[in-house]
């Protein structure tokens, strides 16, 4: 039997290429060797404000950009967290194991806490709580995720430890696979790549989008004229150079901005048009499912039942455990 894997997004806002490449095109690879579920995470997009209207569109189009990506459902479950109601059944039940001082020492809950003063709400401490109901529930043996989450799956394992200790064996420990790719920069070089700081390009974009925002985008901060050399080690294109160009590409940018020969829009022109060549067949099938959003609504309907049998079945064994599975009641 293939092994299970279980990773997700939030339909937080329009994707971009950090999730593309952090997350999506990394998955691809992954369908044909595991068994896997693949999430669209609405109920943790609630943590932060956010806007209830658009949620519906949000989940739309992080569907449509899965299936376009090439997420393919013969080979994967697509499905959408808040319609399997066992994510949130089994947050609760794993609450009562996990310590409040180690949901407090979260990177990702101290930053947004700081981001988001007026509304340090319980579900953004508890965040990390529901990622391993995600997680577990499927009983997945791995989770595809990019660093910044290591400590949400670090906690994941410590749950698991909890649980089984306190009510014995019934999950297995999953282990990261670590994502290359999943530390993208935005086109400002200074934080990762994020809607809220403005500083992305959506897999959306156009290729005159795509080079509107590479042509202002930083390279090398030392390299100001032409003539200067520059350092591809420090240029933040070069690292998208490395993800989305050839070899060869590569290797001519990397020794034409050490010797000046080539000037940063030069370079900027080789790796604008291989983003677009990368992502307008993304773009343009995605456009043609949108108009085709039965076949999204059967894609999703078929994961969510899917992955409803498999929860429903862990939800049991759960019962079984905590004491809930009442004989009398049968
Ligand atoms: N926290 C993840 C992120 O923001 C999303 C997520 C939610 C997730 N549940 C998950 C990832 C379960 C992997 C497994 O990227």
């Amino acid at each position: 039997m293939r092994k299970r894997i279980f990773s997700g997004i939030q339909p937080s806002g329009k994707l971009h290429i950090g999730n593309y490449l952090g997350a999506i095109k990394n998955w691809i690879g992954l369908q044909d060797e595991y068994d896997c579920v693949w999430g669209i995470v609405d109920y943790h997009s609630m943590t932060i404000p956010y806007d209830p209207e658009g949620m519906e569109g949000r989940v739309i189009d992080c569907a449509a950009t899965y299936l376009a990506a090439g997420l393919d459902p013969k080979k994967c479950v697509l499905m959408i967290q808040s319609k399997v109601k066992e994510h949130t059944e089994l947050t609760w039940i794993l609450n009562t194991v996990t310590p409040v001082s180690w949901l407090e020492r979260v990177p990702t809950f101290k930053d947004k806490s700081k981001r988001f003063k007026d509304n340090i709400n319980m579900g953004l401490m508890d965040y990390p709580t529901l990622m391993a109901a995600d997680i577990i529930l499927y009983k997945a043996h791995a989770v595809p995720v990019g660093e910044d989450q290591l400590p949400h799956l670090e906690l994941t394992r410590e749950i698991v430890r909890r649980f089984n200790n306190t009510f014995g064996d019934l999950f297995p420990e999953p282990k990261a696979i670590i994502q290359k790719g999943a530390l993208i920069r935005g086109l400002d070089g200074q934080a990762k790549m994020s809607k809220s700081l403005n500083n992305c390009l959506y897999i959306d974009d156009t290729p005159e989008e795509i080079w509107k925002k590479l042509s202002v985008a930083v390279t090398d901060p030392q390299r100001i004229r032409k003539t200067d050399p520059g350092d591809p080690e420090v240029c933040n294109l070069f690292s998208l150079h490395q993800l989305f160009s050839t070899d060869e590409q590569i290797a001519y940018c990397a020794e034409g901005c050490r010797t000046a020969g080539i000037g940063c829009l030069q370079c900027k022109k080789i790796l604008s048009e291989n983003i677009a060549q990368e992502l307008t067949p993304i773009r343009e099938e995605k456009q043609k499912l949108l108009n085709n959003m039965s076949y999204i609504k059967d894609v999703l309907t078929e994961g969510i039942a899917h992955s409803q049998k498999i929860a429903s079945k862990t939800i049991e064994e759960v019962y079984e455990k905590i004491g809930t599975n009442y004989k009398f009641m049968k």
